[in-house]
């Protein structure tokens, strides 16, 4: 494998920082621009855009710098299926917090459809400079017209037969997404629930196991996480949840809050968990009351499969977001949430940077 700077080169990566794609808002244009201002190569995850706000997000971005950035997308879902008895059962579970937040009851969510196909010409046309999936496998003929326009192309493995699939598919980097990550599980192969694997176990294994760079994500909140991902073979990282709570981030004011201060939510014992309570695929959040009252354990299952679970519970997210209830959001956010600071965005990467190098130099000086 050639040097680690080389492969950054091949990626079209300046140094080892991507903030991480973030569907629902995070990754703003402000702070994409800001990431790559100060080094960092930011990326927009457009899988809840439309094709007209993807444009117009990538055109934003472009008119705030010239550095290059990634879009990322959900890949292709089967249309999911759910009995008349769970819709209504779902439905109903959700129902009092609708009322709440002093909305119309709601209804059963129609399928909105799968958004890939409708997505992919506006990110061929959109500028960027990687595409990168994650819920599967990039279709063939999209890799290929990405790579044609000079794009690079990555995918999401949270197991080592899914870091192979992404390999014999044509990637060009596999994004390795350990269990302590923030947001939804990428795995594609079996249950994406079952498959957790601590980054610090996962990376060397994909890294032994497939001939194309490892982006290691999951966990990593400093300059000691990123040194730590490098030692394990990684030739970049991948990073959500730190720059949740900067300056630029565009989630809700409350939810950067419930990153910084999780005893707001009474949640400080057990701050993360894994659930499906909001869209239907497992993704850690804080733990909320929306999630523990949908996902009942001692009651029997009432989650819609993804997408109708996202679009059943969107209002209601909607809502709180401008209500500031954070008792009823998706409060995104990995096992580092902890370390997390409020910082503009560029002050982060600039930690990133110099915190990975001093861990680096005090390692070669032991
Ligand atoms: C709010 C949020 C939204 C996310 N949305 C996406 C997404 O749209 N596409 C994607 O590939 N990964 C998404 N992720 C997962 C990240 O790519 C990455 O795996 C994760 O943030 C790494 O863990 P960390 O949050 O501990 O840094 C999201 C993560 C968060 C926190």
């Amino acid at each position: 494998m050639p040097a680690r700077g080389e492969l950054l080169a091949r990626l079209g990566l300046r140094s080892p920082i991507i903030q991480a794609p973030m569907a629902g808002g995070g990754d703003s244009a402000a702070l994409v621009a800001a990431v790559n201002e100060a080094g960092g190569f930011g990326f927009v995850g457009a899988a809840y855009l439309t094709p007209a706000q993807l444009t117009e997000r990538a055109r934003d971005i472009r008119s705030r710098t010239a550095l290059p950035f990634g879009v990322n997308l959900f890949a292709p879902q089967p249309e999911p299926t759910a009995s008349a008895a769970l819709t209504e059962a779902a439905v109903a579970r959700v129902a009092g917090f609708y009322a709440e937040l002093g909305l119309p009851a709601p209804s059963a969510p129609a399928y909105p459809g799968d958004s890939f196909a409708t997505l992919v010409p506006a990110m061929l046309d959109s500028g960027a400079a990687i595409f990168s999936v994650t819920f599967g496998l990039p279709p063939a003929d999209v890799v290929s017209a990405a790579k044609t326009r000079g794009m690079r192309v990555m995918g999401t493995a949270t197991t080592v037969a899914e870091a192979l699939a992404l390999e014999q598919a044509g990637v060009d980097a596999v994004i390795a997404q350990g269990a302590e990550a923030g947001g939804h599980r990428g795995g594609f192969i079996g249950d994406p629930a079952a498959n957790l694997i601590g980054a610090m176990a996962l990376v060397p294994q994909i890294v032994d196991a497939v001939g194309v760079p490892v982006i290691a994500s999951g966990g990593i909140m400093d300059g000691r996480g990123i040194a730590a991902a490098l030692a394990l073979g990684a030739t970049a990282v991948q990073l959500g949840t730190v720059f949740l709570t900067c300056d630029e981030a565009g989630i809700p004011e409350v939810h950067k809050q419930a990153i910084l201060d999780a005893a707001i939510l009474d949640a400080a014992e057990d701050q993360t968990r894994l659930t499906r309570a909001f869209s239907g695929r497992p993704a850690r959040g804080l733990v909320n009351r929306f999630m523990e009252t949908v996902e009942d354990r001692e009651r029997p299952d009432a989650v819609l499969p993804f997408p109708l679970q996202n679009a059943l519970t969107r209002p209601l997210r909607a809502a709180a977001g401008q209500q500031g209830r954070a008792e009823f959001l998706s409060l995104w956010a990995g096992q580092g949430a902890p370390m997390a600071r409020r910082r503009p965005a560029g002050e982060v990467v600039a930690a990133l940077l110099s915190g990975c190098a001093a861990t680096v130099e005090k390692l070669a000086g032991v």
